[in-house]
């Protein structure tokens, strides 16, 4: 067996989208450790032939060593609504383990990182497609932990030289073979409406339909998790040491609630009851990325941005798993 191009630590690839970025890791060649405390992640969700460690980023000090070439730090608290009630849980795992984590890579000399950070660091657009200079004013703790993090690698970057990419992810969505969606409680549209297509949960709720957009309904921009995940591998190749580049990763074209719910009807054969419900405070009507920056400096260009084959990867992931209790 030839010898593994480079060796990568992977926090939180237990979860949705470190378990198919390790997943494409691996098909790459590279070596890869899987470091997850399994708080949200699922053990079974680890890519074959990974490394595993059931660990927390906390500890990360007791595993990275100068063997590893860099760091994919997706491990985080992100439910939004949850962040709201108890922030203290989101201060303490999201920064405080990304200053523990950090401190650990300085100290094992490890020199690369790659971060998942979110549109949630931005709150209301001030502009439509968002980009990177656009002022950052989360309107949630999730959001603002996400921010802090950011924050934090910058002045890494800037004084210790580490080579950083973090990556603002608008909605993931879509499966990659094995490796799929299943948070807990579930708070994304798509895989939503997906257990009601399952017969999982009675109805979808509709958050307002007097939205300006064109069908009254919010417009997202769903990216494709195995887009996304190329993205990580290219982050990789371009980072650079001394600089923190902060890039969004998003199609450029929103698709509406509404455009959802009728994709997965169309998608699933089954029918997808709405229910209306009143906006949701904070919910902007247009989230939508400019990925600009990504295709210049990744020279990364998404090749799934098609809802139907979105909702239709989703929907072979969810079919598979046991059902659950909405
Ligand atoms: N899914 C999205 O649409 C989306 C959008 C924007 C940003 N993000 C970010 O991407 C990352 C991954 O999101 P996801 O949807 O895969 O979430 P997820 O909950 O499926 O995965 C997160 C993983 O991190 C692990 N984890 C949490 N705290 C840990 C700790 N202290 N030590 C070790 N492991 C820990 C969990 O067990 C889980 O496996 C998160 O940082 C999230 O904020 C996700």
């Amino acid at each position: 067996m030839s010898k593994p191009q480079k060796k990568y630590l992977v926090t939180g690839g237990a979860g949705y989208v470190g378990s198919v970025v390790a997943a494409h890791l691996l098909e790459a060649g590279h070596a890869v450790t899987v470091l997850d405390d399994l708080s949200t992640g699922f053990r079974e969700g680890v890519p074959a032939g990974a490394e595993f460690i059931e660990g927390r980023i906390q500890d990360a000090a007791k595993w990275l060593d100068p063997s590893y070439d860099g760091v994919l730090h997706f491990a985080a608290y992100s439910q939004v609504g949850e962040s709201v009630v108890d922030p203290e849980k989101y201060w303490v795992n999201n920064v405080g383990g990304s200053v523990a984590l950090l401190a650990a890579m300085r100290d094992a000399g490890v020199r690369t990182l790659v971060f998942s950070s979110t549109a949630a660091t931005y709150g209301e657009p001030v502009t439509t497609p968002i980009t990177e200079s656009d002022a950052t004013a989360p309107t949630n703790p999730y959001g603002a932990t996400k921010l802090a993090v950011d924050h934090m690698i910058t002045g890494e970057a800037a004084a210790h030289g580490l080579a950083a990419v973090s990556l603002r992810y608008f909605n993931v969505a879509g499966a990659y073979g094995s490796c799929g969606e299943r948070h807990s409680p579930e708070s994304h549209l798509i895989p939503l409406v997906l257990q009601v297509a399952l017969g999982q949960r009675e109805s979808i709720s509709v958050y307002g339909d007097d939205y300006p957009t064109p069908d009254g309904t919010c417009v997202r921009d769903y990216i494709h998790v195995a887009d996304l995940a190329e993205a990580h591998l290219l982050a990789l190749d371009a980072a650079t040491a001394g600089e923190h580049l902060i890039c969004n990763l998003g199609n450029g074209n929103g698709f509406s609630v509404r455009e959802v719910i009728e994709t997965v009807r169309e998608v699933t054969g089954h029918p997808v009851p709405e229910t209306a419900a009143p906006r949701r405070a904070g919910d902007p009507a247009v989230l939508v990325a400019s990925a600009t920056t990504a295709r210049e400096r990744l020279g990364w260009t998404p090749s799934r941005a098609d809802l139907t084959g979105i909702v239709s990867d989703a929907w072979t992931f969810a079919r598979r798993e046991e059902p659950t209790t909405p």
